[in-house]
């Protein structure tokens, strides 16, 4: 397959980043796993392993929207997520490197805390460890709004703040985390693959947007699959196309929209709440690979993938890429018996 990474590479080029996250991410055999579930190969993109803070997907975006933020004289950031939120764990350790206040709404209640574990360790703990001034708000339906009212209070004290929205998921974001599928198409060359898909899991849109507009660009053919993991398909998919059509704009692309693909069924009964086939990944994941998922996302993800391969839809002789997007902080967020059972 003749990949059109060099299209891609050169809209990219256009927009400044500030070079924090730590690229490429490596492509990797899942071997066992593959074997295991007698399917297609699967190959992990660890975008877990973009470096600060931990990693996560949220560092390429946040590369690229932060960088125009301090461009155009910021002086402080705001955000927003829930209590075990990679975003914010992520922003904040962008923060301390660039020596910027990070002022972080903290959402409480999307999902029922049942331990202190959960309101405390993670995510939470490296929060504070990385020094977030943290504004402690009940969650609603418009985590975009509360960071606003943050950042209006900061105007009337004089800064200049830079808010990266819910998720870091908006048009400027997209680009960056579209720079995934550069990455993929240079490095499924070299090891002379033909993806039939891409999988990862979708909630604020901004990672979906990207991929399905770099996968439009540098990797054609390839279908781009997000699995909802926020119980809202329908919010999701219009927040994946509204975004992803913004972006391609900004990157003078003509995007065909018909690429979005957002799979329902993988929220169980809601965000953060991990079920049977979820917890399955996630163990298969660590006893075979020795790779680390977490119940929120990427094994809700993962979990997607194999109920692919249980239908039939991806098999022997095709190659399919996991997506792995971090979030391993929240690992330790869940008791052991959530995890294993009592
Ligand atoms: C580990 C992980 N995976 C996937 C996602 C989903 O990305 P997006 O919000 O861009 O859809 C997130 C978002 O917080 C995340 O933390």
């Amino acid at each position: 397959m003749t990949l059109n990474a060099a299209a891609l590479d050169r809209r990219l080029a256009a927009f400044p980043r500030l070079g924090l996250a730590q690229l490429p991410t490596p492509l990797q055999p899942l071997r066992n796993l593959s074997a295991h579930l007698g399917g297609p190969d699967i190959w992990v993109k660890r975008d877990d392993l973009t470096g600060l803070g931990l990693g996560g997907n949220k560092l390429r975006k946040i590369d690229y929207v932060l960088k125009a933020a301090i461009d155009a004289g910021a002086d402080c950031v705001v955000s927003g997520g829930v209590v075990q939120s990679n975003s914010q764990r992520q922003v904040a350790a962008v923060c301390a490197k660039m020596g910027l206040p990070c002022h972080l709404a903290v959402f409480h209640g999307r999902v029922a805390s049942k331990s202190d574990r959960y309101s405390n360790s993670g995510n939470a703990l490296l929060n504070t460890l990385f020094g977030a001034i943290k504004h402690d708000v009940s969650w609603d339906a418009d985590p975009n709004g509360a960071m606003a009212r943050i950042a209006d209070e900061l105007r009337a004290d004089g800064h200049n703040p830079a808010i990266l929205p819910y998720g870091i998921s908006n048009a400027l974001g997209a680009i960056g985390y579209s720079s995934l599928c550069a990455e993929l198409a240079h490095q499924c060359d070299d090891e002379a693959l033909s993806p039939n898909a891409i999988v990862f899991a979708s909630g604020s849109g901004g990672t979906h947007a990207g991929l399905a507009l770099g996968a439009n660009i540098a990797l054609p053919g390839t279908a781009v699959i997000g699995f909802d993991i926020d119980g809202e398909p329908e919010r999701v998919r219009h927040d994946v196309e509204r975004i992803a059509v913004e972006a391609a704009e900004m990157l003078d692309w003509s995007f065909d929209r018909s690429i979005i693909d957002l799979r329902a069924g993988m929220a169980g009964t809601g965000y953060g709440q991990p079920h049977p086939s979820c917890l399955n990944a996630l163990r298969l994941a660590g006893r075979l690979e020795g790779l680390i998922l977490d119940p929120t996302y990427s094994a809700k993800s993962l979990a997607g993938l194999i109920d692919l391969i249980k239908a039939g839809e991806y098999g022997s002789g095709d190659t399919v890429i996991f997506v792995h997007t971090g979030g391993d902080a929240a690992l330790f967020a869940y008791m052991p018996e959530q995890l294993f059972g009592a």
